[in-house]
């Protein structure tokens, strides 16, 4: 709405997770790191958490894309499937076409195919979002997944992105097995406030301006509102330049998030 006003190509701050407006922070480039590092080294499972809008969702985007001809990935984003439900998932996500509908079908399909990939040279990776919606019956399927492998290495790298309540379950006793399997884990925090001033800066960029439109003192409002969780940026950030927009102003100040946080409030961002 307000994109021309500000000589924007296109809008600055969705909250879709887009990895071409990908900001790698310290913390998301080092979650990336970790990420490659695990399913480079195909030794087992990679735990990401972080709070909801930290960016886990964006980044496994810009994974996919940055892994492009050496991982195939198969992503599961609705793991609140049984069983039997998430192999299936899965296996369509590989685009595999398995004999029959049966577990063991399953199993021997990904089987061949995971074995198939080795010998090409590709790297199969599973990655599921919101994995502590899993329960944990689907969470030992997905253990029993690992044990596909090679006398040297695991045919499947498996990531579990979730928030941090998936720590909690990987914690539980009978999940022991499975958490004893896990190489790589990391915890994506929110950015801190010289970082918000950046991730603001480059939204703006990749959205077609060098402009900058927020003064030093609304970003730190911005910062103090959000405590740097991206997407409670992104949802002030919008907000106030559409304020600023409406009142044909080409600076955000301060008082413009304020006010975009009254706007909001009751909204839960
Ligand atoms: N490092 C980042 N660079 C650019 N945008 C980001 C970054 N981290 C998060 N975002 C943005 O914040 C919003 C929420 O991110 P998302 O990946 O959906 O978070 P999560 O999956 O952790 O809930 C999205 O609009 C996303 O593009
Ligand atoms: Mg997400």
């Amino acid at each position: 709405m307000y994109e021309s006003f500000f000589g924007l190509k296109e809008s600055p701050f969705n909250i879709t997770p887009d990895p071409r407006f990908i900001y790698l922070s310290r913390h998301h480039l080092e979650a990336l790191s970790n990420l490659l590092y695990g399913i480079e080294s195909r030794r087992g499972f990679i735990e990401i958490t972080g709070e909801v809008g930290a960016g886990k969702t964006t980044l496994c985007r810009t994974l996919l894309q940055e892994t492009q001809g050496r991982v195939h990935s198969a992503f599961i984003f609705n793991p609140k499937l049984s069983e039997v439900e998430l192999l299936q998932g899965i296996v369509e996500d590989f685009g595999i076409t398995p004999k029959g509908k049966r577990r063991k079908d399953y199993f021997d399909a990904l089987n061949r195919f995971l074995l198939q990939e080795l010998e090409k040279g590709m790297n199969a990776t599973l990655i599921i979002d919101e994995a502590q919606n899993l329960s944990p019956r689907a969470l030992e399927q997905i253990r029993l997944l690992s044990n596909l492998e090679t006398t040297r290495e695991k045919l499947l790298q498996i990531v579990l992105v979730g928030q941090p309540e998936l720590h909690d379950l990987l914690a539980r006793p009978d999940l022991k097995q499975l958490r004893q399997r896990i190489v790589v884990r990391y915890h994506l925090r929110a950015l801190d406030q010289e970082d918000t001033a950046k991730y603001i800066a480059h939204r703006l960029r990749v959205a077609g301006s060098e402009d900058q439109f927020f003064t030093p003192e609304a970003i730190e409002r911005i910062y103090a509102l959000s405590e740097g969780v991206p997407r409670i940026i992104n949802v002030l950030a919008d907000r106030a330049l559409l304020g600023a927009f409406i009142k044909e102003f080409r600076i955000v100040e301060a008082a413009q998030i304020e006010e975009a946080q009254s706007d909001l409030e009751g909204v839960r961002v």
